[in-house]
């Protein structure tokens, strides 16, 4: 399977399609298509829906449906592609954050500290930064910024110059050329968490997470209609931060209104079967033009 969906009925509903089965809506995330399945469901003939990955993998599973269209980019170029398509305002956006099981399982990616393969990570194979180039270029007070912001890691300076003194002995190439860098830092018992947020600390980085979502949300409050929904979900404090502090501003310039005080978790049951959902959190809200 290429990814099991996350909070696939709630994240869904809170697009309120039914309500404007015709409208126009976008999945930024199409990874394997479960959101965007869900909402074809619900959409009505004359419905469109827009989807965007930046990887290739995943757009080689978008349905054949003419109501499709899919856009391999950046979803921080929303925007530019609403205008571009001509397709005045949209009714719904969704966002499921994050890579897809695909991406993690896929060795060759070099998204996991579970295979050794090439120091990779990127989502967009096109783009020039790897993780490789993270690990042997930044400074050591870059990688300290990196590992502490993005992977709350403990003694990120203590981490930063261990990786920096490896790296002047022969390059850090591969998930187990840093593993061995670090291997001080952990055990059998503490590996899965240890590496864990070093290796998301590095995936953040290295695909420009943060400041893609903040360009994703800036673009949804002049692309969504009046009453257009914003469904996202998250899987860690940072990126649940920027959405819970976007819809609050939106609250407070009267931009948006928020329809989960509370973030929307996964259920015991979700859990058990999917552990992957474990960390996620859905937001929703509408926005609202006068
Ligand atoms: C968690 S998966 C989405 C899973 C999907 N909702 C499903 O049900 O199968 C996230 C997907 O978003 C893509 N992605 C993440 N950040 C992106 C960005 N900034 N621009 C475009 N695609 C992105 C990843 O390549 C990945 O395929």
């Amino acid at each position: 399977m290429y990814h099991r969906s996350v909070l696939l009925t709630e994240s869904v509903d809170a697009l309120g399609i039914e309500g404007r089965m015709d409208g126009v809506y976008v999945d930024v995330t199409f990874g394997g298509g479960g959101h965007s399945r869900e909402i074809l469901a619900r959409l009505g003939q004359k419905g469109r829906l827009i989807v965007f990955d930046q990887d290739e993998d995943a757009l080689a599973n978008v349905p054949e449906d003419k109501r499709i269209t899919k856009i391999r980019s950046n979803f921080r170029f929303l925007e530019n592609y609403i205008r571009y398509l001509g397709v005045g305002m949209v009714d719904g956006v969704i966002a499921d954050l994050g890579v897809s099981s695909h991406q993690f399982d896929t060795a060759e990616r070099g998204f996991s500290y579970r295979f050794d393969s090439p120091l990779d990570m990127r989502m967009n194979t096109l783009a020039d930064l790897d993780a490789a180039q993270v690990v042997n270029t930044y400074t050591a007070e870059d990688l300290v910024r990196v590992l502490r912001d993005y992977g709350e890691v403990d003694a990120a300076g203590k981490v930063a110059s261990a990786i920096v003194s490896a790296r002047t002995k022969q390059r850090i190439s591969t998930t187990q050329d840093l593993r061995d860098a670090l291997e001080r830092f952990f055990n059998s018992q503490t590996e899965r968490k240890f590496l864990g947020k070093v290796f998301q600390s590095l995936r953040i980085e290295v695909n420009g997470e943060m400041r893609a979502l903040e360009d994703l949300l800036e673009g949804c409050t002049r692309v969504l209609s009046d009453k257009g929904r914003l469904s996202v979900i998250t899987y860690h404090s940072l990126e649940d931060r920027i959405v819970k502090n976007f819809f609050r501003k939106g609250k407070d310039d009267g931009t948006f209104e928020i329809l989960t005080r509370k973030p929307v978790l996964p259920s015991g049951e979700e859990i058990e079967g999917n552990g992957r959902s474990r960390s996620a959190k859905l937001r929703y809200g509408e926005r609202t033009r006068s």
